[in-house]
């Protein structure tokens, strides 16, 4: 293999520019040349590739956001649009590519492989850490710091006054950013899409707390609870308890941006140089994931179909710890 190219799809994440440096170095350490594929598979079917050297990843290992620019692409959906993509893979001389996404990302990229055979190799990249095959997703850590770091501060203002905040994080499908920051910042309550949510045994419970001389209260909402995110639920909160002094705080694409923690970077640059080797060992359709610390690999089929369980230990620890 002499040529592979790099992408980066959906959702950005901070940790991806490390992940792509850590891809160019590894092809470069290794005698490869490596192609950045600009605004992920929508640079694959319109042909925008740009050549990557060890000096255009320079300085961009802590930058979030990421240098290739990133899309859900509507065209790689279509049989015509991945037709064209190969055809453009072919011109440009690709053997392989490394993908750094999430689900949908790596879907496109196994029905491409299945198609016509270009192989590729995964990178889980998106802050809602969702991904089945590793404990971390790159960007996750740093989307939670944002976090811990805003509630922290609406918890001032909240004690302040003795308010009832509900602080919305990101997470259509998933809770773990919620669930995280919710018992890193000792949240009274963390809704989450993967349980229902009933508003009455939310206010008993906020009721509970103020019993136990809590004057203020931070409810954490993941956009994806049942309930209908933040604002629906301090509606419902207050039509049937007036007494609270209620505010929402949406945080919203602030979570995705922002240079990149210790650990995603880490991430990054592991994940990027496993991907590279696992390429040049002629593997294919796999992600390289980090299990118990140690980067593993994972069949894609598994990633797409199988659910990665919220961590059943933390709802117990937020039970005993926000009394
Ligand atoms: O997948 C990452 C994520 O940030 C989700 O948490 C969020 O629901 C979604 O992307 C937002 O997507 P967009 O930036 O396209 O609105």
């Amino acid at each position: 293999m002499k040529k592979i190219g790099v992408l980066t799809s959906g959702g950005d994440a901070p940790g991806m520019n490390a992940a792509i440096r850590a891809v160019v170095r590894t092809g470069v350490s290794k005698g490869i040349q490596v192609v950045g594929v600009i605004e992920g598979f929508n640079g694959l079917t319109e042909g925008k590739f740009q050549d990557l050297g060890t000096r255009d990843v320079s300085n961009i290992l802590q930058r979030g956001g990421t240098i290739l620019k990133s899309a859900r692409s509507k065209a790689f959906r279509t049989t015509e649009g991945r037709k064209q993509a190969f055809e453009n893979v072919k011109k440009e001389g690709l053997e392989g590519l490394i993908v750094i996404g999430g689900n949908g990302s790596f879907a496109g990229a196994s029905i491409f492989y299945n198609e016509y055979a270009v192989p590729y190799i995964g990178i889980p990249g998106t802050i809602d850490n969702d991904l089945f095959g590793t404990d971390f997703t790159l960007g996750f850590d740093t989307a939670c710091n944002t976090v811990i770091e805003a509630v922290d501060r609406v918890k001032d203002t909240a004690a302040s006054h003795n308010r009832l905040f509900f602080i919305e994080v990101m997470g259509r499908d998933s809770g773990y950013i919620a669930l995280t920051t919710g018992i890193a910042t000792g949240a009274e309550e963390i809704l989450l899409p993967e349980t229902a949510t009933n508003v009455d045994d939310l206010i008993a419970r906020l009721e509970k707390a103020q019993t136990n001389r809590k004057n203020s209260s931070i409810v954490i909402v993941a956009e994806g609870d049942d309930g209908g995110g933040a604002y629906a639920i301090a509606e419902k909160v207050k039509e049937k308890y007036i007494q609270y002094d209620t505010r929402v705080t949406i945080l919203g694409h602030v979570q995705r941006g922002g240079r990149s923690s210790a650990i995603d970077r880490v991430l990054g640059c592991r994940s990027g140089h496993a991907a590279v080797e696992a390429i040049l060992a002629t593997k294919s359709d796999i992600m390289v994931g980090v299990l118990n610390n140690e980067i593993i690999e994972t069949p894609v089929s598994d990633t797409i179909s199988k659910t990665k369980p919220l961590p059943q230990h933390l709802f117990h620890i937020k039970e005993d710890l926000t009394i």
